[in-house]
């Protein structure tokens, strides 16, 4: 991993997106009226949103929603499948994954809409440390301790994590972007899916934001491949034996990773580090 300087921000970035020129060209993609970037810190509940936004921009397409993948239908920018060349193809409106911060964003995305979501990096830690093991690419091998202290020390892809939520909760007033966190999700999931219905000019009925919540439930996601990547099983792209992508959905399984003690310390990281006190659940 290196550590570019893009418009003053920095970044940990894989070197294979680097190399091949990825950020550059995903900075200089056009980005149309109706696009939807849903950004975030890895794991911070991407997908969950992802599929919510979807939802909404094909006017409840459920059954086109479940012909494919999630990641053919949005697409994660700075991944190689299914690349940016489908992409600059794709028809509108596209909902867009990336995990880049606010100022590696396509030039133009002022034109679309933006949605952030972010979460407790307590949980975002657990959850990524599951992942890196699972992850094939990944496979990371060390303890969770020693996990934590990588995502301490911003040594893990697209930290700094409060440099990142920085960049984006910067531009909480622009119009055209809306933050979103996990554990409001979580809580009361119609009335954030409600508040992203209006945020991209859609008006729902009850039952429509029902249909959405229970679609989107942790629990018909699980079992829902067309979003709970299962497909990687056949891709070699999962440790079988690590937990599954849809891991545990919970809000605090924190607890059940991170000692009293340990929490001491992270605790007073998360308050050297988080200088514009988002208020994190
Ligand atoms: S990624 O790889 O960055 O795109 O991952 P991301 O989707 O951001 O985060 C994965 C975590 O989100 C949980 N998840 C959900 N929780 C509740 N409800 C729904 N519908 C849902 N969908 C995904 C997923 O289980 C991961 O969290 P953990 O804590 O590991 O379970």
């Amino acid at each position: 991993y290196e550590k570019p300087g893009v418009n003053g921000a920095k970044v940990v970035i894989p070197v294979s997106i680097l190399k091949d020129g990825t950020i550059k060209r995903i900075q200089n993609l056009g980005t149309h009226k109706d696009d939807v970037i849903v950004a975030s810190f890895p794991k911070a509940g991407t997908t969950w949103v992802q599929e919510i936004v979807y939802l909404l921009q094909t006017n409840l397409d459920f059954s086109k929603a479940s012909e494919k993948v999630l990641e053919t239908r949005s697409p994660f920018l700075e991944y190689p499948y299914p690349g940016l060349d489908f992409v600059e193809k794709m028809n509108g409106p596209r909902v867009l994954k990336t995990h880049l911060p606010f100022d590696f964003l396509p030039a133009t995305s002022g034109n679309g809409k933006i949605i952030y979501v972010t979460r407790n990096p307590k949980d975002v830690a657990v959850s990524y440390y599951h992942f890196a093991k699972m992850f094939t690419p990944l496979s990371f091998a060390g303890s969770f301790y020693e996990f934590l202290e990588k995502f301490e020390k911003n040594e893990l892809p697209y930290g700094p994590f409060f440099d990142h939520v920085e960049s984006y909760v910067r531009h909480k007033e622009d119009a055209n972007l809306l933050i979103v966190t996990y554990e409001e999700l979580s809580k009361d999931p119609a009335d954030v899916i409600k508040k992203i219905a209006t945020f991209l000019g859609k008006h729902l009925d009850e039952e429509d934001i029902l249909k959405i919540v229970n679609h989107t439930s942790f629990e018909s996601m699980t079992k829902n491949a067309a979003v709970n990547y299962e497909h990687w099983d056949d891709l070699g792209f999962r440790n079988k034996s690590e937990a599954k992508f849809m891991r545990k959905g919970k809000i605090g399984d924190w607890r059940n990773f991170i000692a009293p003690d340990r929490n001491e310390t992270f605790d007073q990281w998360i308050a050297d580090g988080n200088k514009i006190k988002f208020p994190f659940v």
